[in-house]
C-alpha cells in the first residue's frame, strides 16, 4: 500500500477512536472480561447474553468489533447442525488485562465523560498558554474537574487510583527490586490510600512503610499490614525516612512547584545515605521504545487534566533535580510507561 493509501486507512482510526474506546468501556461495564475469566473457559454468545443481561443482536455486534481488534477470540463450532448463536468466545491476552483486578477502571475513566470534561484541551486553551506553563486561571495547580464530583464518580476515581497504582508498582517490583535493597523506612508521598506501599512492604518485608497523603484522603484509607498512614501536606513537611518515593506526583505540577516538593523530600532523608525514588515517565524524543506512544499520549492527558503539569524528558528531569539541590541521579528504564529515577542529596 502506498503512503497515501495507508494514510486513508489510518485516518479512520483517529476519526472513530472515541467510539472504539466506548466499545471497550461497554465490554468492561457489562463485565464480559470478568465473566469469561471466572467461567474459566470459552462461552457461547447465548451464555454470555444470559449472564451479562444484554440482548444477543447488540452483543454480537459489540463482540464482532472487539474480536476483530484482538479483544476476545471467536471460535466457530464445526458442526453445521449447531445454532449460529453458539459460536464460542474466549479470552485473549488483551481482554485478560480488562478484568476488574487489572486495568478495567483505568480504561473506563479514560473513556468516561467526566474525564474528557476535565479542564480540557482546545485550540483556544493552547493559544491562551495552556501546556506552556503560562496557565494561571486557577489558584491551585492540581488536577481540576469541571464537573460536580458525585459519589459514583468519586468511587470510580478511588478505584482508578488503586488500579493505576497496582500497574506501576507491579512493574517496579518485577523490574527494579534492587532499588529497595537496604531501605529500612520508606515514605510514599502522595501515596493515596496506600495501595503501592502495601504491595511494596509485602514484596520487600524489611521495609517499614509510611503512606503519606492529604488528611482527608488518609481519613478514608483502610488499615494495611506494615504500613503507617500519615496525613499532611507535601508542600509543608514530609515525614522523615531513609528514602522517599514520589510515584506519578511531579507530572501533575509546574516546574516551580515540583522544585518545592523535591526540596521538602530532600529535607526528609539523611543527607549521606538517603535517596528520593521518582517513578514517572521519561519522554525520549529521539526514537524511544514500545511505550513511547503511551508516554506521549499521557503527556497530552496531563496537558488536558492539569494546569501546568507535564511528562518530562531526561534533560527536563536533570534541570528539575539540579534546581532542587540534588547532587546526582540515575535513571532505570522499565518495561512500562514509567521509569525509575533515583536522586541523591
Ligand atoms: C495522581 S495521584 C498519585 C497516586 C499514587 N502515587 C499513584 O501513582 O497511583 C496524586 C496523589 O497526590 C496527593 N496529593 C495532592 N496534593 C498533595 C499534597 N499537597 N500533599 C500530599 N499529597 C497530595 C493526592 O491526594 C493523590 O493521592
Amino acid at each position: 500500500m502506498d503512503e497515501e493509501a495507508q494514510a486513508r486507512v489510518e485516518i479512520w482510526k483517529y476519526a472513530l477512536g472515541f467510539n472504539s474506546m466506548r466499545a471497550v468501556k461497554c465490554a468492561i461495564e457489562l463485565g464480559l472480561p470478568d465473566v469469561l475469566e471466572n467461567h474459566g473457559g470459552p462461552m457461547t454468545l447465548s451464555q454470555l447474553s444470559a449472564t451479562v443481561g444484554c440482548p444477543i443482536p447488540a452483543l454480537r455486534r459489540l463482540l464482532r468489533f472487539l474480536t476483530h481488534n484482538g479483544i476476545f477470540k471467536k471460535e466457530l463450532k464445526l458442526s453445521k447442525s449447531q445454532d449460529p448463536e453458539s459460536s464460542y468466545y474466549s479470552q485473549t491476552a488483551l481482554s485478560r488485562l480488562l478484568i476488574r483486578d487489572k486495568m478495567a477502571t483505568f480504561v473506563i475513566l479514560q473513556a468516561d465523560p467526566p474525564a474528557v470534561q476535565c479542564i480540557g484541551l482546545t485550540a483556544k486553551d493552547l493559544k491562551a498558554g495552556k501546556g506552556s506553563g503560562l496557565d494561571n486561571r486557577f489558584p491551585s495547580e492540581d488536577i481540576i474537574w469541571n464537573v460536580e464530583v458525585d459519589a459514583a464518580f468519586d468511587k470510580l476515581l478511588h478505584e482508578f487510583l488503586a488500579c493505576y497504582a497496582k500497574i506501576a508498582t507491579a512493574a517496579l517490583i518485577d523490574n527494579c527490586p534492587a532499588v529497595f535493597e537496604g531501605i529500612g523506612c520508606l515514605v510514599d508521598v502522595g501515596g493515596h490510600e496506600g495501595t503501592a506501599m502495601g504491595m511494596l512492604v509485602k514484596a520487600f518485608p524489611w521495609i517499614r512503610g509510611i503512606n503519606f497523603d492529604l488528611p482527608d484522603v488518609i481519613a478514608g484509607a483502610s488499615t494495611i499490614d506494615g504500613v503507617e498512614h500519615v496525613g499532611g501536606n507535601m508542600f509543608e513537611c514530609v515525614p522523615k525516612a531513609d528514602a522517599v518515593m514520589l510515584m506519578r506526583i511531579l507530572h501533575d505540577w509546574s516546574d516551580n512547584l515540583c522544585i518545592d516538593i523535591l526540596k521538602k523530600c530532600k529535607e526528609a532523608i539523611p543527607a549521606d545515605t538517603g535517596k528520593v525514588i521518582i517513578v514517572e515517565a521519561v519522554i525520549d524524543e529521539e526514537g524511544g521504545d514500545e511505550y513511547t506512544s503511551a508516554r506521549l499520549a499521557m503527556d497530552i492527558t496531563m496537558m488536558t487534566v492539569t494546569i501546568n503539569g507535564k511528562e518530562r524528558t531526561c534533560k527536563e528531569w536533570a534541570q528539575l533535580l539540579n534546581a532542587a539541590g540534588f547532587s546526582r541521579h540515575t535513571i532505570k528504564h522499565m518495561k512500562a510507561v514509567e521509569s525509575v529515577i533515583e536522586a541523591y542529596p
